[in-house]
């Protein structure tokens, strides 16, 4: 066993706090930033991090794009035609990285490699509930997606070679037709930039954008989530009708003992119309159902994300020794989320106890608990055993980062 110091996530990039100056928003604060231009306008930012090393290699990116359960884009251009494919791709079904025009979009990077994760991090600044993921695009000379817009917030990150981006506010966001990828009909660039690594571009919902790779290029992108008002109204009532089938009652069906004989089997009854709109309007929520649903939704994992439990798992004694040497940290896979009342992993709603308050807020916003703090708080078994049973189920570590 190594007796190194330990500590899970010394010296790991952080976000910076709403009212420090950073370079990653070009000498602004966050709380600047979020004013002037989140949702609002783009913003162009020279070197947000300097001396920045692409957080996978080219081959690493490639492996990725291999794996069931991540998402992976082969967008093509050959011969001034677009072409979509979608993963997993072998590294030999990839065309030659001396071909030009062709680009691989490779989704939440951030879940399965460290480095990809700590870059996500330095953008919490804004709520976990509102990031969505960290997107790799890997181009050769001429490559890119097409003049699109997204209906999302993104950073746009140059983390090698170089991209040139054109973008411009237009109106007219129609799309050309009979293309199998989002590409404007009409694209009107008003601005024009070339990003070389570490340069950084935010954009704010619909702005019109092209990005095209100068040279072999990698850019990352720090999506958010932005779900339409039509699937938070379909979840959530969703959520609430799943809940309500908790209870032992037995459901209550529909009934209709006034049901006259018919003559005409094929149409609608007017009483069944009516009742149904009666049960219909009989349907309330809270407050606290809200938060729930909010709650659960937003911390459910993607359906293809898949936790690694440890093979052969530390008994609880010697869990919690590692942990008193190491501390302890979320798996990159963990979305954990709060409120006054409750506490929300990976989609599964608990009570927010007055014990776990002094210790799950904390690991929740840092991600991790230091050696020294676990300590300080490992006399209360209830923790060590929660702790060890998310442990178990591949949602902590205890190990140093890689
Ligand atoms: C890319 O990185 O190639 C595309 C990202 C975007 O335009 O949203
Ligand atoms: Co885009």
């Amino acid at each position: 066993m190594p007796t190194r110091p330990l500590d899970a996530t010394a010296g790991r990039p952080k976000a910076p706090l709403p009212d420090e100056v950073t370079p990653l928003l070009g000498n602004r604060t966050p709380a600047q930033f979020m004013r002037r231009y989140w949702q609002k306008k783009p913003l162009l930012i020279r070197q947000a991090i300097p001396d920045i090393q692409a957080p996978l290699s080219r081959d690493e990116l490639f492996e990725l794009a291999d794996l069931d359960d991540v998402e992976s884009r082969l967008i093509t251009h050959f011969r001034k035609t677009w072409a979509l494919e979608h993963g997993p791709f072998a590294t030999d079904e990839l065309p030659s990285v001396k071909k030009r025009e062709w680009t691989l979009l490779v989704q939440g990077a951030n879940l399965h490699h460290d480095r990809a994760h700590d870059l996500m991090n330095r953008f919490r600044f804004i709520p976990d509930a509102r990031l969505d993921d960290l997107m790799i695009s890997y181009a050769t000379d001429g490559g890119g997606v097409g003049p699109h817009f997204d209906s999302y917030d993104v950073f746009l990150l140059q983390v090698h070679g170089k991209r040139r981006w054109r973008i411009g506010a237009q109106r007219d966001l129609s799309l050309k037709p009979g293309v199998p990828l989002k590409v404007l009909q009409h694209f009107e660039p008003e601005e024009e930039w070339v990003l070389e690594p570490g340069d950084m571009l935010y954009l704010p919902p619909h702005i019109a954008h092209d990005g095209i790779a100068e040279g072999e290029c990698m850019t990352c992108s720090i999506g958010f989530r932005a779900p339409s008002k039509q699937e938070i109204t379909g979840q959530f009532l969703y959520h609430l009708a799943e809940r309500s089938g908790d209870s032992d009652v037995p459901a209550a069906h529909y009934r209709d003992p006034k049901q006259p004989a018919v003559s005409r089997p094929a149409e609608l009854p007017q009483l069944l119309l009516e009742r149904v709109g009666a049960i219909l309007a009989n349907v309330t929520w809270h407050e606290k159902d809200v938060a729930s649903f909010v709650g659960s939704y937003l911390s459910e994992p993607k359906a293809n994300v898949v936790f690694d439990p440890p093979a052969r798992p530390l008994t609880e004694q010697k869990f919690i020794e590692r942990a008193k040497k190491s501390g302890l940290r979320l798996d990159r896979k963990t979305m954990l989320l709060y409120d006054k009342r409750s506490y929300f992993l990976n989609g599964e709603p608990e009570l927010l106890e007055p014990k776990l308050r002094k210790w799950l807020p904390e690991l929740a916003n840092n991600r991790h608990l230091e050696a020294k703090r676990f300590v300080t708080l490992a006399d209360d078994s209830t923790m060590t055993s929660l702790l060890h049973e998310w442990y178990r189920a591949g949602w902590i570590q205890v190990d140093a980062y890689a």
